[in-house]
């Protein structure tokens, strides 16, 4: 392949997606419309990527400042497509090649499918190649007009289409390869006497035609490839398609997904084989699942390592944060981030944690709040247990050591450590530290008044 550069359009205004956000920011299964069209792009191992940025440009360019590797060109205003593309020149001055232009809003197309769109331009030494596709229902769209002998003669839009030409199956994805030597010159000789009164991009290839310049057109398989995001409704097709595809793949490699149609998995996410995933589970992030792991209905991880044989009952929240081999979660538990649940430990229903690890084999059954706590191995939490890291100003600590034994319903004021053994007893209130093996009992001690109820008790 010869150098590669990619431009992405996304100075287009959205109307239809009604959003006080760039559409192209808009998240389908888990990323950014953008991020899907940036990692296509990127297997091409482009020498550059500009994005033509227009509409809500200071909005849109800030949300990609971390993506490297990005030039911005502004178009103002926005013409037409034609116009888009020749914003790109300033930033390609001295560049050669081929040129890749994709829409920020059309997040599926494949990488195969943009390699194959390149390696066909390069073999025909075309000065165009348009990718298109066959659609049931081409309403809106280019539509590819071919010559006699078969070949790309122009592309007319659906609002200057006569109804002839509305009967073409054949779409314009709005995807092309161009040799980048006589680009830019020709797209300075379009003209937007037309429907819309824009400059559009499609019109390169008549333009080209008439010069006798080779103009090719790449056809996609699988033409949902170019469905391009222009309203909520579409966006939540696409994502549809984008999680299918996620699924199917974790599926094929040996997860049981019970209910892939409610199942929701980013597409970074991992799972090991033999893990079941009930319906109404989402894996969100970066989040890792190990093998033989079962996850139960209404359960939500995110940015999460989870390892193997972890069974995690229904409705449970893990955010950013580590469990290890054979830990049992929930149902109902929060994991907040920062926390690290133990091989083996339980964590039961109402527990949360935060900031905290539960060291092996460690239990937290029931109803507790664990915040900034460092809890050793085979630790019993009680019912109730609550540290309190808070005290008004800062956050404190709070240490458990090995084998400790914390009875229900006891508040632990951080700082305050518990030591290896020790017990601190059922409805305690522990402010100093409590020595290994001893047992602290902070509470009132019980009275009982014999027969008090009925001597005050009103007749
Ligand atoms: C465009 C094509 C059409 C094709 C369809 C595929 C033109 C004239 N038509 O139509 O043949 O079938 O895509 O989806 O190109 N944009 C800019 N600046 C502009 C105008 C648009 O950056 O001045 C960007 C938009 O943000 C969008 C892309 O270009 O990312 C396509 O623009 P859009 O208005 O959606 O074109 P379509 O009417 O869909
Ligand atoms: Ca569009």
């Amino acid at each position: 392949m010869s150098d590669i550069h990619v431009v992405v359009l996304a100075a287009g205004k959205g109307t239809r997606m009604k959003s006080a956000r760039p559409k192209v920011l808009h998240v389908a299964a888990g990323l950014p419309l953008i991020d899907h069209v940036l990692r296509a792009a990127s297997a091409l191992s482009p020498l550059s990527i500009v994005i033509i940025i227009g509409h809500q440009a200071g909005q849109l360019k800030d949300a990609l400042h971390s993506r490297t590797g990005l030039a911005f060109a502004v178009q103002e205003p926005q013409l037409g497509t034609g116009h888009a593309l020749l914003q790109a020149e300033p930033l390609l001055e001295g560049a050669s090649g081929t040129l890749v232009l994709l829409s920020g809003d059309v997040p599926l197309l494949r990488a195969a499918s943009l390699a194959a769109l390149v390696r066909t331009h390069e073999a025909r030494g075309a000065a165009a190649t348009v990718l298109t596709a066959v659609v049931p229902s081409p309403a809106g769209y280019g539509r590819i007009v071919r010559d006699e002998g078969g070949r790309i003669a122009g592309i007319v839009e659906h609002k200057d289409a006569s109804p002839a030409e509305r009967e073409i199956g054949e779409i314009n994805s709005g995807v092309y390869a161009f040799d980048m030597k006589p680009l830019f010159a020709a797209l300075r000789e379009i003209g937007s006497s037309n429907a819309q009164g824009e400059y559009y991009l499609p019109d390169l290839v008549r333009i080209y035609r008439d010069r006798g310049l080779t103009v090719e057109a790449v056809t996609l398989e699988d033409s949902r490839e170019i469905l391009g995001v222009n309203s909520r409704k579409e966006l939540a097709e696409v994502a549809a398609i984008l999680r299918a595809e996620k699924n199917e793949a974790l599926m094929a490699s040996g997860v049981t997904i019970v209910d892939p149609a409610t199942t929701y998995i980013a597409p970074d996410v991992t799972v090991g084989p033999d893990t079941v995933i009930h319906p109404g589970v989402h894996l969100e992030g970066r989040t890792q699942i190990g093998s033989g792991c079962e996850i139960h209905s209404g359960v939500r991880i995110v940015d999460s390592a989870v390892a193997d044989g972890v069974l995690i009952h229904n409705f449970c929240v893990i955010l950013e944060s580590q469990v290890s081999s054979g830990a049992r979660i929930g149902p109902f538990a929060h994991i907040r981030p920062q926390s690290n649940v133990g091989a083996d430990a339980h964590v039961g229903n109402f527990v949360e944690l935060k900031n905290t690890s539960l060291g092996q084999g460690a239990k937290a059954n029931h109803l507790s709040y664990l915040g900034d706590a460092t809890i050793g191995r085979k630790v019993n939490v009680g019912a109730g247990t609550i540290t309190c890291n808070y005290d008004g100003a800062a956050k404190h600590r709070t240490v458990i050591d090995d084998g400790a034994f914390i009875g229900s319903d006891s508040q632990l004021v951080a700082p305050v450590r518990v030591g290896a053994g020790a017990y601190v007893a059922a409805g305690s209130t522990i402010t100093r530290d409590v020595p290994p093996d001893a047992l602290a009992i902070g509470r009132g001690t019980q009275v009982n008044k014999d027969g008090w109820v009925s001597k005050n008790k009103k007749k």
